[in-house]
């Protein structure tokens, strides 16, 4: 089989070969839980997370080089990405990895200041390129389907100098980028996701405490927003009616979703947990994957009221053209969905302060329940269920769009016993059989975040979700596989999920 017949055929597969409804598993034991045939078990990484190599062969400096050398305190550990696991050196030895997990995809980020050192287009770094090339012909040696992200959070340094997102002409730039990797990797690549978590790098990045730390939430996080669904809607059309006849393919956009559940029934309580996602899911799904598209109307409505409250002449809250909203109304062939935990909401008690701000506009109280689990990350408790309800919220709002799992995963403290990883693991992949099998969810694949321990932002190496552990001390940064790879290579290579792994259930409800 030539590769492009190969890589149609996976992409085909990936795509196509799930028949959505039951497996046939209804009368065998719970522990027997099988995935259909195609369903596809794949890893995630991203550039800044694990290549290192920050200012090597030609690339330039991202945000967070910039943030984590200016700002180290702002670092959990103060570490940075400089080295990280070292990925850039290690093509060979990281595809090695997810052969012995049997995977039959990788989901990485492309690094835009490698490929693009001066954020445009004018010049080619052509290292950027041949590391990708060497890193996709390696997949392609071993079967795994390449599913690339073009924006993981690592924005060149020069481009934010002009104002980063929060910059309109950004979009523009965004799809020139975008363009560049479309040429020189649209043959081999055919699963494509435009950005990943616009919330985080939005609010976190613009609003918060993230690289590169705009702090100018109520403001800078809603241009950024504006100017992500801009292009994003941009590089579908671009693709869609430029790249897909000639290369064949499927893009998307990844939106990260914890689910909001109301702490109690009260129907204060109710609606406060329906702002939240519309908030939170429906900023960045509404636009592409409603019927409507557009802002979701509260966000619209809230942020509108808020702004004239607060004296300002227009809203916060950028409006869009109706060709804009036309754009990016479809603007998908799958939507990626990353999932850790889930959150309690009550409704919120603040007055609209003369201080903007992103909270303040949603004016929710979210908290965890202190018996859910804990882990290594203060935001993430184990909570199975609510990846059902997420899912099914999806079903329900979206039109039962094709889902792509893009992201799933625990961190835990150091070891290679992590019986609680393959806990969650195995509890999380019940919620989402059950979502898929018995109610009825498009997915389409699952992803774990991630192959390997890594740089894990403001928290630096502090927080490790890896399947294999990275010894950071060791000059070769050797990757050794804990308890939850072979659990998780069962998985692949079965479908099914394995009964002598998981030594502890939790509760379903
Ligand atoms: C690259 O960065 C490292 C620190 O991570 C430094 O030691 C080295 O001198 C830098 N190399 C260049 C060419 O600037
Ligand atoms: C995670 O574990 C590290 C030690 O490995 C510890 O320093 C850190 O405080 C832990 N973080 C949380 C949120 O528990
Ligand atoms: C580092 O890797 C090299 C090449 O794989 C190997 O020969 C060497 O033994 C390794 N060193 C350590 C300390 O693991």
């Amino acid at each position: 089989m030539n590769s492009v017949y190969l890589h149609w055929f996976i992409s085909f597969a990936l795509f196509y070969g799930v028949s959505s409804g039951d497996p046939g598993t209804d009368n065998l034991l719970d522990s027997e839980v099988c995935f259909a045939d195609g369903f596809a078990f794949g890893v995630a990484t991203a550039s800044y997370q694990i290549e290192g190599a920050w200012n090597v062969s030609g690339k330039s400096e991202s945000i967070w080089d910039r943030y984590t050398h200016e700002h180290p305190e702002r670092i959990f550990d103060h570490n940075t990405g400089d080295v990280a696991c070292g990925s850039y050196y290690k093509v060979k030895e990281d595809v090695q990895l997810m052969t012995q997990l049997g995977l039959s995809f990788y989901r990485f980020s492309m690094s835009w200041p490698r490929i693009l050192p001066n954020g445009l287009s004018n010049y080619v770094n052509e290292d950027g390129i041949r590391y990708y090339k060497e890193l996709l012909a390696e997949l392609r040696r071993n079967h795994i389907t390449p599913v690339v992200t073009m924006y993981h959070w690592d924005l060149p340094q020069c481009l934010q100098d002009l104002g980063g997102w929060t910059n309109p002409i950004m979009a523009e730039y965004f799809a020139d980028y975008a363009r560049v990797l479309l040429d020189n990797f649209g043959e081999q690549v055919k699963i494509w996701i435009t950005f990943n978590e616009p919330v985080s790098f939005c609010e976190g990045g613009y609003g918060g405490e993230d690289a590169p730390g705009g702090k100018s939430s109520g403001f800078e996080d809603y241009m950024c927003g504006h100017n992500v669904l801009r292009a994003h809607g941009m590089v579908y059309r671009m693709f869609d009616q430029e790249y897909r006849k000639k290369y064949g393919g499927h893009m998307g956009i990844t939106i990260s979703f914890s689910w909001l559940e109301p702490a109690t029934t009260s129907l204060e309580d109710r609606k406060a947990a329906e702002t939240a996602r519309q908030f939170n899911f429906g900023w960045f799904a509404n636009p592409i994957f409603s019927k409507t598209g557009d802002y979701p109307p509260i966000m619209r409505t809230v942020i509108d009221t808020n702004s004239k409250r607060q004296g300002f002449p227009r809203s916060r809250l950028p409006y869009f053209t109706p060709q804009e909203v036309k754009m990016m109304r479809g603007a998908y062939d799958f939507l990626g969905l990353n999932h850790y935990t889930t959150y309690l909401v009550q409704q919120g008690t603040r007055k609209i302060r003369n201080q903007p701000s992103y909270e303040d506009d949603v004016n929710v109280k979210i908290h965890q329940k202190d018996d859910w689990p804990k882990t290594n990350s203060s935001w993430l408790r184990v909570v199975p269920w609510g990846f059902r309800k997420a899912l099914n919220y999806v079903r329900l709002n979206y039109r039962n769009p094709k889902v792509l799992v893009t992201e799933n995963g625990v961190s835990f403290e150091p070891g290679l016993r992590d019986t609680k990883r393959v806990n969650y693991i195995d509890a999380y992949l019940r919620s989402l059989h059950a979502a898929v099998y018995k109610d009825g969810c498009t997915v389409i694949g699952y992803t774990y975040w991630s192959l390997m321990d890594n740089f894990e932002w403001t928290r630096g190496f502090s927080e490790r979700f890896g399947l294999y552990e990275v010894d950071y001390s060791s000059p070769n940064l050797t990757r050794t596989p804990r308890l939850s790879a072979k659990y998780f290579t069962n998985v692949a290579k079965t479908g099914c999920l394995p009964n002598n792994f998981a030594d502890y259930t939790y509760s379903r409800d």
